[in-house]
């Protein structure tokens, strides 16, 4: 089922997410077909379930060609459940990032180049998997938000933030 997501402003964003529990692995499968629902509706690259109002630590992403993202190199479709990041290096680069929470808007934000990140798939199972460049900032941005934390305050100029379709104004029109 699409579901609302939740806009800048709402303090549900704002929250540091519960880890998912053992026990509540069976809530899994729904959450995740509202959020591949809602996602694809959107042609978002990622969605986490605070974004739905769902207080878990739950991501996903994946972008195959997405109208959003034009340039961007494909990701594989994850399911990450209790995310731990690690940066593998110090190195950082600033890449333009969107959110469906803050639909018609881009920022300029700078995020790790070289990650590992590890947590559950969606049948609770361990994985590990590093990631560079545009995977290691989509996973970034998705776990941010498990943190109450929303891309624009990553921004380190805030001139760097502004309307798509004011900065990319030969882009095509995005339904964010
Ligand atoms: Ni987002």
């Amino acid at each position: 089922m699409i579901r609302p997501v939740l806009r800048m402003g709402d303090p549900r964003l704002l929250r540091v997410a519960k880890a998912v529990a053992p026990e509540e692995f069976a809530l899994i499968p729904a959450l995740l077909e509202d959020m591949r629902d809602t996602m694809r509706h959107l042609s978002g690259a990622g969605l986490a379930a605070p974004q739905i109002g769902v207080d878990l630590r739950v991501v996903i992403f994946g972008v195959q060609s997405n109208p959003r993202y034009p340039d961007a190199e494909a990701v594989p479709d994850t399911v990450l459940i209790n995310p731990m990041i690690e940066a593998l290096d110090a190195t950082q680069d600033s890449g333009w990032e969107g959110c469906l929470s803050v639909p018609g808007m881009r920022g300029l934000v700078p995020r790790y180049t070289r990650i590992r990140y590890s947590g559950l798939d969606a049948a609770g199972q361990k994985f590990s998997r590093i990631a560079e460049n545009f995977h290691a900032r989509v996973v970034q941005h998705e776990c941010d938000h498990l943190d109450g934390v929303l891309y624009p305050m990553r921004i380190t100029d805030l001139r760097d933030f502004g309307f798509s379709e004011v900065l990319f104004p030969d882009q095509p029109i995005e339904d964010d």
